[in-house]
């Protein structure tokens, strides 16, 4: 798996810090309040672990399943809800957590879906930013780091399901992905 790492972008300590420090904001902005968060499997799966632990308000937490439509490579824009929640959302304050926003489809039709169930509040948190790369416009509340567009993997990140459980965020050296 090492072998086919080019560069760490983001290490395990700059992760650390980070999360922290987006843990401290939400504690502010939630302080009193109880707080949902849905993470979008798979990918946001370990950031969300790691960022529950950093908040001190109390957590509840769901998680949805989504997948887009059309060839694997090139998002088509119609997102199709494979596991939905488990419980309403109706009056909650509710953060959506992801690990990154490439084209900003999965998070837009997700944002619009989760706000017609009418929750109390609704907000996004992404660990990784792709400015570069996005088709819908989007507010986002809380992000991470905004990076370059490169192929990543890590810390929840996979390609073709591989690298998820690398504890940083680093590139992949273009024979893995082009052979
Ligand atoms: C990735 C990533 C985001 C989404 C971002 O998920 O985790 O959820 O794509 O892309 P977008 O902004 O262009 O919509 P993926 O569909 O690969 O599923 P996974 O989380 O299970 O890896
Ligand atoms: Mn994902
Ligand atoms: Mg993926």
């Amino acid at each position: 798996m090492n072998q086919d790492i080019k560069e760490v972008l983001i290490s395990e300590e700059a992760l650390k810090q980070r999360v922290s420090e987006l843990g401290k904001a939400i504690s502010e902005r939630y302080k009193g309040q109880e707080l949902l968060m849905i993470g979008v499997l798979k990918g946001a799966n370990v950031f969300m672990s790691d960022l529950m632990r950093a908040v001190s308000v109390p957590i509840q937490i769901d998680f949805i399943a989504a997948s887009s439509y059309g060839s694997s490579t090139e998002s088509s824009g119609v997102v199709r809800i494979v596991k939905d929640l488990d419980y309403s959302i109706e009056g909650k304050h509710v953060m959506i957590v992801e690990d990154i926003i490439d084209t900003g489809l999965t998070l837009k039709y997700l944002y619009d879906n989760f706000s017609a169930r009418k929750p109390a509040s609704l907000s996004i948190i992404s660990l990784l930013d792709k400015p570069e790369r996005r088709k819908v416009e989007l507010t986002v509340d809380y992000t991470g780091f905004v990076i370059p567009d490169e192929f990543i993997v890590g810390y929840g990140i996979d390609y073709a399901e591989k690298y998820r459980n690398l504890p940083f965020v680093a590139t992949l050296k273009a024979e893995v992905y082009t052979k």
